[in-house]
């Protein structure tokens, strides 16, 4: 699916508000895919109001919102899995909360068994536009579809 910046943030949010926690997203794609963009929205959607900054310093930043609570991770300055027990990595994931983490692949083999994994791949072609995927792995709940109606005839 090939979304406007628009689009994801009405995605993001409509999964901040309706998913089930709990519940892992694993955001994937280089840097500027949109992998911060798509987090910010998920915790608006979950009712976090004001500002939200972007934890690529702090590592993680955890939220109480008036629909359900997130935890958002960015795992880019992890060097070895191992570095992941000073974050509380052991306890999450499994708390009634949705948990965001970008450069999932830094956790290696300790990544929740039950996720979605969301890919944000830029395009050549069209500036303003990603390509996303979304495999689910295990058994998470399930999330809103994509807004394909927002564009006009969608697309
Ligand atoms: N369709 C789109 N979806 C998401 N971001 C987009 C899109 N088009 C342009 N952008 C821009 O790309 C940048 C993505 O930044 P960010 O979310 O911080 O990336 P990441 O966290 O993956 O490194 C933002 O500046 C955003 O405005
Ligand atoms: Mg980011």
């Amino acid at each position: 699916m090939i979304l406007t910046e628009t689009e994801l943030v009405l995605w993001g949010e409509e999964i901040g508000r309706e998913v089930v926690p709990p519940v892992v997203l694993a955001l994937r794609g280089s840097l500027g895919a949109g992998k911060s963009v798509l987090a910010r929205a998920v915790v608006r959607g979950a009712g976090v109001e004001g500002h939200i900054p972007s934890p690529t310093f702090n590592l993680v930043f955890r939220y109480q919102g008036t629909v359900a609570d997130v935890v958002h991770m960015d795992l880019y300055r992890i060097r070895q899995p191992s570095e992941l027990e000073e974050l509380g990595w052991d306890e999450l994931g499994s708390t009634e909360e949705i948990l965001l983490i970008e450069w999932p692949e830094r956790a290696g083999d300790r990544l929740p068994a039950d996720r979605w994994d969301i890919e944000l791949r830029v395009t050549d072609e069209l500036p303003g536009l990603r390509e996303i995927s979304v495999r689910r792995v295990g058994s998470p709940p399930r999330l809103p579809s994509f807004p394909i109606a927002l564009a006009p005839g969608g697309r």
